[in-house]
């Protein structure tokens, strides 16, 4: 039985006191004890809030995971924002406390791990993050966070960061480059964040819904567009792109959106997008910002008097003494404010046409929610088209009426995602293979091609690199597995399976009860990772994206991987005859991965027999060098020797059929092996013969090999 865990990317947060010893012996040790649990608690409270994990106090160190057990599609920000904000937390103990001043340096790293859930639930982590975040942290001046490229990668953008230089850490061989993290930039999400953006592809039916609705809009009849599509599909890119199009119509355009972290501040999404309307955060003062919204609500023909001091107070502008204080209750404030907003934005689209745009409803605070939803059912009449956002899961919770539109975003096809890597990959030639694994491993998802490209790019290998998970991707890719719960681990059996897989097989190997696996591959068809073709128990089931199934595989730990894949073997083997018979390179396949390499050899053999009786020569070949390759783990003696001379034996055809003999290595294997051979065998005699054909078919090659292979040929006897 191999130990449970699993292969995670993970970012790792360690935070320590600085100078606490000096600290300790200035107070009475019960002091200390106190001072430190108050500000353990507030640290632990930074960490959590932004959905990471407390892993372990060491002293005053506190080792934190953002990534596991769960993964969110951006954990990287996640940790950078909880360290900031345990900065704060400590501040703000310092200024409550009569005490010494604690201050606090954190550090931060990204990276590869192994998790192994013991005995007692507590996650051991293996693998470098723990260790360098442990010790950037330490070389980090009081008060600051110091973060490694790796985390840089994933949070690019999103923070002001100064470039520290390289550091040497104990311990870690290369030094890596660090960065010291300042504040957020305030930019809202990756569009924002992008340094440059890829050109636009495709899209074309979506766009031209979206302007024929904006021309009804114009003419007076509002609209409503819901845009739903997965994470990196391209919803919002699809937004700048329709804001780019009606740009010389006079219109107004505001924008806000959903914000994870705020999901529960209420008016959180409208605050900000009417703040952002009136200019607020701009220099003027007080008095000015009154006047302004004053103005603003005056021109969209609304009681002043009535409506300015609700919205005031809702804007948080300093009280005015014109405005008697409210005498309504909460609730009642509440509806009239909705009641008020509506008006208001109902009112400026009729002086000019009004695009409102509400990104991520599925993250949207239930009060600005609400307004949407008023806004959604009263705006049929007048040049107001409402354009939202959300990722599949999330349903509107509005009745759908003749005004309203729903846009389902699918992934791009093949010829798009050409154009957009000739786009992301300006100036630099890619191999039409590497172009290739590109369309077909990112599925059409653009986020995953502008992702693994750059990763193509940045690499020194793009063989390697198209094969791999982007690190940047990481992150959202587990979180959408994740998401699964209990679901996962079978999606992750189908991964071991491959890109495709059966219900009956799965079910072979995954011995739950076949509700609960229903239920398992109906989760995750719901999460549009997987298609399912036809109904369970015949059903077959498809990635989406290659990317998927690779991390989902790659989340696996080998030991369970090998296991996994010995099963399948098996499980096909004995209970999917049919199957075999016709591709015995799958079980070929699972016995190879397993490490059942003597097993595996067998099926190679059949897989290479199968393609050569179809003329698949290449394919035959392909086969059966896997097969001999595997010969070589085998113990030597004459077995394998054997092994060896049947597969050349069948190879050797094939190469010549494929006309590949000008690769001399067949040749030399070929008469090596035979002549390893001990005489008389008959396999001596058949082999003979076909070298004699291999040697008259090397006519054209270069005549250096062909007298080579010749000579080696005639000392076999
Ligand atoms: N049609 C397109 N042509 C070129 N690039 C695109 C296209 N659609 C999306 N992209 C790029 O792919 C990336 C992801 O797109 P975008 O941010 O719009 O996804 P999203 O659906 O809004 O995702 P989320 O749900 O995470 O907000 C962006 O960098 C964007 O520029
Ligand atoms: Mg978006």
């Amino acid at each position: 039985m191999p130990a449970s865990g699993e292969r995670r990317h993970l970012t790792v947060l360690f935070c320590d006191l600085v100078g606490s010893t000096e600290i300790a012996a200035q107070l009475d040790p019960e002091e200390w004890r106190e001072m430190v649990a108050a500000y353990h608690r507030a640290a632990a409270q930074a960490i959590i809030r932004f959905g990471g994990y407390v892993a372990k106090y060491l002293g005053d160190g506190i080792m934190a995971y953002f990534g596991w057990p769960e993964a969110h599609d951006n954990d990287g920000e996640r940790a950078a924002r909880a360290a900031l904000a345990i900065l704060e937390a400590v501040a703000e103990l310092n200024q409550d406390s009569t005490g010494p001043k604690l201050t606090a340096r954190v550090g931060i790293d990204s990276g590869a791990v192994v998790v192994g859930a013991s005995a007692d639930k507590d996650a051991d982590v293996f693998g470098q993050p723990p260790n360098i975040a442990a010790r950037l942290q330490a070389t980090a001046l009081p008060g600051t966070v110091l973060i490694t490229a790796a985390t840089h990668r994933l949070i690019s953008g999103l923070f002001v960061v100064v470039r520290v230089g390289t550091r040497t850490l104990k311990g870690v061989p290369t030094p890596p480059e660090i960065f010291q993290v300042i504040r957020p930039t305030g930019v809202r999400g990756r569009l924002q964040a992008a340094r440059g953006l890829t050109p636009f592809v495709g899209r074309e039916e979506e766009l031209r819904l979206l302007l024929n609705r904006w021309e009804r809009t114009r003419e007076g009849e509002g609209q409503v567009a819901l845009i739903i599509g997965e994470p990196g599909i391209g919803k919002s890119r699809l937004v700048a792109e329709f804001h780019n199009r009606i740009r010389d119509a006079p219109h107004i355009w505001m924008e806000s959106s959903g914000e994870q972290f705020f999901e529960n501040t209420p008016f959180h999404a409208i605050i900000e997008m009417f703040s952002q309307w009136l200019e607020l955060q701009g220099g003027a003062n007080g008095q000015e910002q009154l006047e302004r919204l004053e103005r603003a609500l005056a021109s969209a023909g609304l009681m002043v008097a009535e409506i300015a001091p609700l919205i005031a107070d809702f804007l948080q502008l300093p009280p005015d003494e014109r405005y008697p204080a409210s005498i309504l209750t909460a609730e009642e404030k509440r509806r009239r404010l909705l009641a008020a907003l509506s008006r208001w934005i109902l009112g400026a689209a009729r002086l000019q046409p009004l695009v409102m745009v509400t990104e991520d409803l599925h993250w949207l605070d239930p009060s600005t929610l609400e307004l949407l939803q008023l806004l959604a059912e009263q705006g049929a009449s007048v040049p107001l088209m409402l354009l939202y956002t959300a990722r599949p899961e999330y349903r509107a919770p509005w009745p759908m009426h003749t005004h309203h539109n729903q846009i389902a975003l699918n992934r791009l096809s093949s010829r798009n995602v050409r154009e957009m890597v000739v786009g992301v990959a300006v100036g630099s030639a890619l191999t039409s293979d590497t172009v290739d694994t590109v369309v077909q491993r990112t599925g059409g998802v653009p986020l995953f091609v502008e992702e693994l490209i750059r990763a193509v790019l940045e690499s020194g290998n793009a063989l390697l690199a198209v094969r791999d998970i982007p690190a940047t991707l990481h992150d959202s890719l587990m979180a959408r597995l994740d998401r699964l719960s209990s679901a996962r681990e079978t999606l992750q059996i189908g991964a071991v399976i491959g890109s495709e897989f059966s219900y009956g097989l799965l079910h072979a190997i995954h011995p739950i009860s076949d509700e609960d696996l229903k239920d398992a591959l109906q989760s995750a068809t719901d999460a549009e990772l997987v298609y399912v073709h036809g109904i369970a128990p015949d059903a077959n089931y498809q990635f989406k994206h290659a990317l998927i199934r690779d991390a989902a595989y790659a989340a696996l730990l080998r030991s369970r991987r090998k296991e996994l894949h010995s099963r399948i073997a098996e499980v096909l083997s004995q209970q999917f005859s049919e199957r075999v018979t016709s591709a015995p390179e799958l079980v070929a396949h699972h016995y190879t991965e397993a490490g059942l390499f003597e097993q595996a050899i067998p099926y190679w053999q059949r897989a290479g027999q199968r393609a050569i009786e179809r003329s698949a020569n290449i394919e035959a070949i392909s086969h059966l060098t896997k097969g001999l390759e595997l010969v070589n783990f085998l113990p030597e003696g004459p077995e394998r020797i054997q092994q060896e001379l049947t597969l050349q034996t069948i190879v050797g055809p094939a190469f010549i059929a494929a006309q590949r003999l000008r690769s001399p290595r067949c040749g030399t294997n070929l008469c090596s092996s035979a002549r390893t051979l001990q005489p008389p065998r008959r396999q001596g005699t058949t082999l003979l013969s076909i070298i004699r054909t291999m040697v008259v078919s090397l006519r054209g090659s270069q005549t250096r090999h062909r007298t080579a292979t010749g000579r080696r040929a005639a000392r076999i006897r």
